[in-house]
């Protein structure tokens, strides 16, 4: 998906680019500094390096600038979270906050699917403790 189209033209840029990506993981970390099951997971106390982190992932994957692998290399995803117990709670959380993000860019609704579809599979795939804790 993060391909080029034969315009040129990659999902990045479609949605709207930076400006996006930055309302969208803004949204969401808002929607994490609030939640009391996810808020504690997060090593940090100022969760902008994190919104920084997850911003830089996204805009890579879906066709912006590389800046994530040049600065964290790898995204080995699912190592990354080998710290964090992410059980079905933990992915439903995060979800119902990302809905809230993805639903709040009033993307046209073919680009919001396969935005929304993604980000579901990526939640699920995440999950380290199947059973929860
Ligand atoms: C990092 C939790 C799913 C992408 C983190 C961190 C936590 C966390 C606690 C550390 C924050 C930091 O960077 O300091 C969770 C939970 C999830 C989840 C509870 C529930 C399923 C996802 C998904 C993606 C993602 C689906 C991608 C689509 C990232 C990225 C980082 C990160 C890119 C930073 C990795 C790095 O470079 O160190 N996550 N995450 N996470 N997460 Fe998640």
């Amino acid at each position: 998906m993060s391909s080029p189209r034969t315009d040129g033209r990659t999902f990045y840029d479609e949605v709207g680019g930076h400006e996006t990506f930055q309302r969208l993981v803004h949204l969401f970390y808002e929607g994490v500094a609030g939640d009391d099951l996810l808020r504690p997971m997060y090593p940090e106390e100022d969760l902008t390096g994190a919104e920084d982190r997850l911003r830089m992932f996204l805009e890579q994957y879906w066709g912006g600038p590389r800046t994530y692998s040049e600065q964290r290399g790898h995204p080995r995803l699912r190592m990354r979270h080998h710290p964090f117990v992410i059980g079905p709670r933990e992915r439903d959380a995060w979800l119902v906050h990302m809905k809230n993000a993805v639903d709040a860019l009033e993307l046209a609704p073919e680009q919001r699917q396969l935005l929304w579809t993604y980000l579901v599979n990526a939640a699920y795939s995440m999950v380290n403790a199947p059973g929860g804790q």
